[in-house]
């Protein structure tokens, strides 16, 4: 593992075992494989324990690395402290880091006039997952080592109408990441945000108009990429950084009247 360290930029000395949750995503599947081909043990966490046991055996059958599963469900918070907390304290000391994959696009439309899939979109994707960062981040502040690496989107950078539940969910989980980086790089824990751009995943199939759409495979190798390098804000691919300065610096009295 000599070849990951990079200690004089920042990276990590990365080695042993990586959590995943939301681990049955096209992104996080495609990452968990990244990780597994470096020979990284995998503990995957979702709440499809079929699916979950099924990438599971895959990846211990196609790479020979060690898998186990951890089931937890996003929008029941109450549970977190007990299902996360106690795995944490129980094998937690052999974790290099963890990456949060849990996402859900939902339905726009719906949400504004149904509180119920609004109130899912918010929860799925914001109060959930710093639920379980929370949790995460004291573990690894109290270990003074290891990473935190969370999917947010592009989405978060600008309010859009066709999106702008899910776009305000990630905006907050960016802005948490953020606050998060800057508590953590006082305990050497790095602390990684992905933006990725559109990707070709069950979230995004047969939604029309989407440019530019990558792979799964192109992403998770991103998102490996930039926990080894120990980056702080990452676009995925590249070119979406750039997209989003021009997206960005649009005066709001213009962009209003777009159809976005
Ligand atoms: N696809 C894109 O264009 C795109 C762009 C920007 C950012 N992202 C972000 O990338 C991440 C991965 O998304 P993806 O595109 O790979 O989509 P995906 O295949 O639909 O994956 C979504 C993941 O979230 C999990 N999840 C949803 N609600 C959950 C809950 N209540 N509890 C636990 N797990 C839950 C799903 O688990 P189940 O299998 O149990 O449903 C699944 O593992 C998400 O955070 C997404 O917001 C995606």
């Amino acid at each position: 593992m000599a070849g990951f360290l990079h200690p004089r930029r920042g990276g990590l000395p990365l080695s042993r075992t990586v959590l995943i949750l939301g681990a049955t995503s096209a992104i996080a599947s495609a990452l968990a494989r990244e990780f597994a081909a470096h020979k990284f043990d995998l503990i995957l966490g979702g709440r499809d324990r079929e699916e979950l046991s099924a990438l599971a055996s895959d990846l211990s059958l196609r790479y020979g690395v060690r898998t186990a599963i951890l089931l937890l469900d996003a929008l029941n918070t109450a549970s977190h402290a007990s299902i996360l907390g106690s795995f944490l304290s129980e094998k937690g000391h052999t974790l290099e880091g963890a990456v949060v994959c849990i996402g859900e696009l939902g339905n726009q439309a719906k949400g504004q006039s149904d509180w119920g899939e609004a109130r899912r979109i918010l929860e799925t994707n914001f109060t959930g997952c710093v639920s379980l960062l929370n949790i995460l981040a004291n573990h690894f502040e109290a270990r003074r080592a290891g990473f935190i690496c969370a999917l947010s989107s592009v989405a978060g950078d600008r309010g859009r109408q066709s999106n702008y539940l899910y776009g305000a969910a990630k905006a907050g989980l960016s802005a948490f990441l953020q606050g998060l980086r800057n508590r953590l790089y006082h305990a050497h824990v790095k602390v990684i945000t992905i933006k990725p751009g559109f990707v070709d995943t069950r979230m995004t199939y047969g939604r029309p108009g989407l440019l530019l759409v990558a792979s799964p495979e192109r992403v998770g190798k991103g998102i490996f990429r930039a926990v080894v390098k120990g980056k702080d804000v990452v676009y995925l691919p590249w070119f979406w950084r750039f997209i989003m300065l021009m997206v960005r610096s649009i005066p709001e009295a213009i962009f209003k009247r777009l159809r976005t």
